[in-house]
């Protein structure tokens, strides 16, 4: 599962961002695949020939008209005698011209001859990024199916802040092994199922007790199960997530009805329950829509009962247990100690900690940054913080490895 033994060719455009194409190169490098690098013009202000040549330990091509290289090497050879294009960094201007094939140089005459995969890591302003023409451009190549990796938001190196900042190359590096993953997906043929998102659990017919689960990182979970092989069920409470394609997905609203379908669906390799069930229902549903004062001036009493605990039914099943039950558990306050009574307790294999206090932004957010304990062993795994997609990609990895 990687670029080892790739041809990767490397087309650097003119970028500030251009240097880090020589941290991509050393990792490629170090992967075992080879890097050949064309470098426009504007990209050559940004970094030496005489370093991406060092790096790449190859010659470097720049010139569509130098008659050396197209004895040696034609354009239309170079375009297609590699396992996939790379443009890194990829400027504004490279995105239009490859969106209108504009061919003005060796770089845009190579990405315009070639019938290779091409996958590109933007760089550039935010303003500029987000500009209509550049999105029309990005959508333009998403349809003939260039992979963009990034880009990331973040402060810029002109004092901006937010989407137009190059991709690291390790997550470049991450996206390249991906591309050449298919023959040996870490989860090939596995029935994956995933609980995701809130449960509601009716008061009366307009009002509900939930919680403020998005259900974001139990999709991007089906997401990367579903491309590293595995058949996913997806069962979710009410979320706005876009729905992954190729995932059985089954909607339900309460802890019971998910609890139903989670044993419906069983048998399962690898149960993950990421859903953030709640912990109660109300005894007695009203019918009616319970009014403000009950008797006049009394408020309302609620009684509360126990919802079944899904993830603890599971993993106490005899006949019928997934091999692998990943549980998650967030905390507000001693995050660590009692994800560790808590994996005892319900006997999951693996348990996803996270700290969800308020000030971490977590529930509900675009970013996570957990731990994974185990019930076996003393290791813990800290995952430093990232996006959802990136840690659900990682945590697929790790739960692959355990589940060989
Ligand atoms: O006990 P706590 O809610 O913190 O446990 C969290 C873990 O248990 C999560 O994996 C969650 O999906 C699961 N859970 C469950 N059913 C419940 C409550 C939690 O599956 N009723």
């Amino acid at each position: 599962m990687s670029v080892q033994g790739k041809n990767i060719l490397l087309v650097i455009t003119g970028g500030i961002a251009a240097y880090k194409s020589l941290e991509l190169i050393r990792l490629i490098r170090k992967s075992g695949g080879h890097v050949t690098a064309v470098m426009t013009k504007a990209s050559k202000q940004f970094v030496t020939p005489l370093s991406v040549a060092a790096l790449t330990e190859n010659k470097i091509y720049d010139d569509l008209f130098n008659l050396t290289d197209e004895a040696e090497m034609g354009h239309i050879s170079l375009s297609r005698e590699n396992d996939l294009i790379l443009v890194m960094p990829a400027t504004a201007n490279i995105l239009a011209k490859m969106a209108h094939g504009i061919a003005d140089d060796l770089a845009t005459t190579l990405l315009l001859a070639t019938d290779s995969r091409v996958m590109v890591a933007p760089a550039m302003n935010v303003r500029m990024w987000e500009h209509k023409a550049t999105q029309h451009n990005v959508d333009i190549l998403k349809q003939r199916k260039v992979i963009f990796v990034g880009p990331e938001e973040g402060d810029m190196a002109c004092g901006e802040y937010g989407y137009g900042r190059l991709a690291e190359p390790m997550d470049i590096l991450t996206a390249l092994n991906q591309f050449f993953a298919p023959q040996d997906q870490i989860l090939r043929g596995k029935h994956v199922l995933i609980t995701a998102g809130p449960t509601h659990e009716p008061i009366d017919p307009v009002r509900f007790l939930g919680n403020i689960s998005s259900g974001k990182q139990g999709y991007a979970l089906a997401t990367a199960a579903r491309d590293a092989g595995a058949n996913v069920t997806l069962i979710t409470g009410p979320s706005t997530e876009p729905v992954p394609q190729n995932v059985k997905l089954l909607k339900v609203q309460t802890a019971e009805q998910m609890l139903s379908a989670v044993l419906n669906n069983l048998p399962a390799d690898i149960a993950i329950f990421a859903a953030a069930v709640a912990d109660w229902k109300v005894a007695d549903y009203s019918e009616q829509k319970i009014k403000k004062h009950a008797d006049d001036d009394d408020i309302k009493t609620i009684q509360f009962v126990e919802n079944p605990d899904i993830l603890k039914t599971i993993s106490k099943l005899v006949s019928n247990r997934p091999q692998l039950v990943v549980g998650f558990a967030a905390e507000t306050t001693d995050v660590l100690k009692n994800a560790q009574a808590k994996i005892k307790r319900k006997e999951c294999d693996i348990m996803v900690v996270n700290d969800v206090s308020p000030k971490t932004g977590i529930m509900g957010g675009d970013h996570n940054s957990v731990r994974i304990i185990n019930l076996n062993s003393e290791e813990i795994i800290d995952y430093k913080t990232a996006s959802k997609d990136k840690i659900a990609q990682q945590l697929i990895a790790y739960i692959g490895g355990f589940n060989k």
